[in-house]
């Protein structure tokens, strides 16, 4: 395992998953935790993350030197590299000037550990106020900038390394191949981690932890749940049943889909529940975007359980209780529900925040460490069709969370036909890979003023939200062509009664989340 120290900023995850990407595991841990705590973790090497404070300010986090006395190679990034500065000795200045952006930067020991092959010149990505101007002792300084006199150094002999910038962001022309340089010079480590690697510790990771038990797994016809179910059923076979819940909130023709895709590549026993009714009973009344989500995710377990007592009953023996639930829960959903490391939380995601207390299930997740391109890798090797693996994610919670008021059957169905036209037309336009997904969603409490004939009309606006986004972490919005908007505003307007108006979104994550609830 590779650590990496999170200063508080958004930078941590990407390193992690750039770290990955070099086919290295990695994961994130707060800077607030102890240092015998992270060594205890046996971390074949550290990674000290950038963050928003200045080594001076009040309050700022700081590491304890033993962490760079343990023998474990170390790289500090940003706040991390000017940390480790300070901690080992060497003098970091409050210059008052902020360095900021793309910047071009000068290697000064072109054939040093983290820079070898790559050239004397190169541009990198800045975002510091404080500047090192002397590198601690016995470090040797590699790399500068016309504001920093020291922007890189390393200690080849004590295997600590730092840079003042940041490689992890993609505008660092060569930040990848230097942190790669760091995991395989610096660290020694080897890229091991790949798909067939994490189905294999998977698997047997489930075997111990289901054993001769019995386990049953909701799919949403989403890629998570799917690979999570195909990894299971690898483990213990029959002894998995998955169910799938159609709860009203689908899209159109989502629950044919699942049987078709799903259970037709993988061979797995389908239970299909309809709770249309149940799910909408429950949401009867409620517009609070929490207050849904805790509502879905109640009522999914107890669906599940009801479902379990069948499976039971149906397999007529009395000693076999299905004692375990799969989720196909990442990383992403851990980190943003506030379980990962201490990290606000943003928003209750059904299948983790939004369970309920008395849960009676033991959970199996075996996608909780992945971030979302990894579960496509691991459905790949797994086999599955690319229906399945190439999927645009979708909210468990489903049109629950994208009518933005209360949720009824006549806004779902309203809110299916204007999803159904936007998804048609964006295959059509053959942008599905382009886009990583597109949220429709009906603003259900507001109401505008249109023409539409001759008659004045008074409907509900329609909010279209493609965006652009590697891991569901941060997103920008999509710049789908004029034309295709124009003609999917056409449709909906025409073909849609109610809606007389259709709004794109233009908002990045952050600010704005991907979902609006
Ligand atoms: P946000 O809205 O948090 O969404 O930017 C990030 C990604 O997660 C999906 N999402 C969910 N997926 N259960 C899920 O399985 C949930 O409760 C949930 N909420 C959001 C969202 O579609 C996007 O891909």
């Amino acid at each position: 395992t590779v650590l990496v120290v999170d200063f508080g900023a958004q930078y941590a995850q990407l390193i992690a998953r750039r770290v990955r990407e070099a086919r290295v595991y990695s994961e994130v841990v707060p800077s607030t935790m102890p240092v015998d705590e992270m060594l205890a973790k046996n971390p074949k090497a550290i990674i000290l993350s950038g963050g928003p404070s200045s080594v001076y300010a009040e309050g700022a986090p700081g590491i304890d030197r033993a962490l760079f006395e343990a023998g474990v190679p170390v790289f500090g990034m940003c706040y991390g590299f000017q940390l480790m500065a300070q901690t080992l000795g060497g003098t970091v200045d409050n210059t008052g000037r902020r360095e900021y952006g793309g910047t071009p930067l000068t290697v000064t020991r072109p054939g040093s550990t983290l820079f070898e092959g790559t050239p004397a010149e190169q541009s990198v990505w800045m975002s510091h106020g404080d500047a090192c101007s002397a590198a601690p002792e016995g470090f040797t300084v590699t790399a500068s900038t016309d504001g920093v006199p020291v922007a890189a150094f390393e200690d080849d002999e004590r295997k600590l390394y730092g840079v003042q910038y940041h490689p992890e962001v993609a505008h660092t022309t060569y930040g990848q191949q230097i942190l790669e340089h760091f995991l395989y010079r610096g660290a020694g480590l080897k890229p091991t981690w790949t798909a067939a690697n994490v189905v294999e510790e998977q698997v047997a990771a489930i075997r111990a932890q289901i054993g001769t038990k019995r386990a049953i797994c909701g799919l949403s016809g989403g890629v998570d749940s799917a690979v999570a179910a195909a990894l299971v059923q690898k483990a213990i076979g029959d002894r998995l049943t998955c169910v799938y819940v159609d709860h009203g909130l689908m899209r159109k023709g989502e629950s044919e889909q699942v049987e078709k895709d799903f259970v037709a590549s993988t061979g797995v026993r389908l239970k299909v529940v309809d709770a249309e009714k149940r799910f909408l009973d429950a949401l009867a009344g409620v517009s609070d975007p929490e207050e849904k989500r805790k509502i879905i995710g109640r009522e999914f377990i107890r669906v599940f359980e009801q479902a379990a007592s069948e499976i039971v009953a149906e397999a007529g023996r009395g000693d076999d209780a299905v004692e375990f639930l799969v989720q196909g829960t990442l990383y992403p959903d851990v980190v943003e529900s506030g379980g990962g490391t201490g990290t606000a939380n943003i928003k209750s995601h059904h299948n983790v925040g939004g369970l309920p207390e008395d849960l009676t299930f033991k959970l199996v997740e075996p996608l909780r460490k992945l971030f979302k391109d990894e579960v496509r890798m691991v459905g790949q090797e797994l086999g599955l069709p690319e229906e399945i693996v190439h999927r645009q994610p979708f909210p468990g919670p489903g049109l629950g969370i994208r009518i933005v008021g209360e949720v009824t059957k006549e806004r779902l169905d309203l809110l299916r036909e204007a999803d159904a036209i936007a998804r048609e037309e964006l295959t059509a336009a053959g942008l599905d890979r382009d886009i990583w997904q597109c949220p429709v969603v009906l603003l259900a409490d507001v109401r505008s003023v249109g023409v539409q004939g001759d008659g004045r009309t008074y409907g509900h606006p329609i909010v279209l939200r493609p965006v652009s986004s590697e891991d569901a972490m941060t997103a920008d919005w999509s710049r789908l062509p004029y034309d295709v908007l124009a003609r999917i505003s056409t449709r909906i307007t025409n073909e849609v009664p109610e809606v007389n108006r259709v709004v794109l979104d233009v908002t990045s994550k952050p600010p704005g989340t991907i979902e609006w609830e």
